[in-house]
């Protein structure tokens, strides 16, 4: 199976827990298309499996000790129902699946840990496809985000295609209710296009776990952007999505990467993970909106210097055009927001 990747349009960053995975504000954010961003994913299961095993882009991974990838397996198996062969009979009983062990191949297909969400593609098609071969059934709408979520909190919201919040929720003993919600399906908004401009594929220096752990407990400004900013930005950006305000829509998302990344600035030390291309990317894309008299095309950064530019398709080709003069060094990925999501054909 696979899932593509997602773009955070406001900004998870800060963990309220860092045992459960839950953030200190809601973020929301588009998933894009599998045509170039996806992890593809292969699960089998054998009561003859000593111990799990995981295969990254086919270099195997030491996942023994690893809390995200085993919060994952033992939550799916937590939902798992029994297995019937055609006839009915039970192949398996719900209570058998804890035997079993499992071993999971997985491969990006864009850098890893360069700051594209490569681990929010990973762990939703990791529950997505353990949930299928377990037979995993939710007792309440969002609870196999809440499984996606441990993994990496950007994940959760990868189980779902369009636009999608992860609401922080507010329970501190489980996370049960730290879950992503489908906004508007990935039919809402066809019009909807990134284009995302790998200007490095290295892998990042500061990993996003450990950037906000240091940024929680030494910014200001980031207890500031949890309290007082971020649920207007919520309510505005789902307004503008719901209404197809692309200038709306645009405004919010480059005001939040902006807030987001002066966050990692007030952060002790500092963290940087835009670079001198990146800041060029953000002049150009405000020169472009004031030639146009509108904002007709949008930035976003997460942890590392690569720009994902959302923007409507009649302006797709005037962009790529204009980043191919500027950057030519620099691969483009045009990408389609939208289609499809978690596919399981692969
Ligand atoms: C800047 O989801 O990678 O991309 O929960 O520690 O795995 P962990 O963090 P992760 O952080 C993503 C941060 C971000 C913003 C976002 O996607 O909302």
């Amino acid at each position: 199976m696979s899932a593509p990747t997602n773009i955070a349009c406001v900004k998870y960053w800060g963990k309220r827990s860092i045992a459960l995975n839950t953030p200190i504000n809601s973020s929301v954010s588009v998933t894009l298309d599998q045509a170039d961003l996806k992890a593809v994913t292969t699960v089998t299961v054998s009561k003859t499996f000593k111990k799990d095993r995981l295969w990254l882009n086919g270099v195997e991974e030491d996942v023994t000790k690893s809390k995200r990838f085993i919060a994952c397996v033992t939550g799916v198996k937590n939902l798992a129902t029994e297995k019937l062969d055609s006839s009915g009979e039970v192949l398996v009983d719900k209570s058998e699946w804890k035997d079993y062990g499992v071993h999971v191949s997985s491969m990006n297909t864009f850098p890893t840990a360069a700051g594209l969400a490569s681990s929010a593609a990973g762990y939703a098609a990791l529950v997505a496809c353990l949930a299928e071969v377990f037979g995993a059934i939710e007792t309440y709408p969002g609870e196999l985000s809440t499984i996606a979520r441990q993994g990496s909190g950007s994940a959760c919201r990868s189980l779902y295609g369009g636009f999608v919040a992860w609401r922080m929720g507010s329970d501190n003993d489980t996370g049960a209710d730290s879950l992503a919600e489908q906004v508007f399906d990935e039919n809402h908004w066809p019009k909807l296009k990134a284009i995302i401009l790998v200007v490095s594929d290295e892998k990042k220096d500061t990993s996003s776990t450990e950037g906000m752990s240091t940024s929680v407990s030494t910014s200001k400004l980031l207890g500031y952007r949890a309290k007082e900013v971020v649920e207007g930005r919520m309510r505005g950006i789902e307004k503008a999505y719901g209404e197809k305000d692309f200038e709306s829509f645009g405004m919010i998302t480059m005001q939040d990467s902006n807030q987001f990344h002066a966050t990692c600035l007030d952060t002790y030390p500092p963290i940087f993970y835009m670079n001198d291309i990146s800041k060029s990317i953000i002049k150009l894309i405000h020169t472009y909106n004031k030639w146009k008299g509108k904002i007709a095309a949008a930035y976003t950064f997460d942890a590392g210097p690569n720009a994902v530019i959302y923007h409507l398709e009649e302006e797709g080709e005037e962009l790529l055009a204009l980043m191919l003069m500027y950057f030519p060094d620099d691969k483009f990925l045009g990408s389609l927001v939208g289609s499809e999501y978690v596919n399981n054909e692969e």
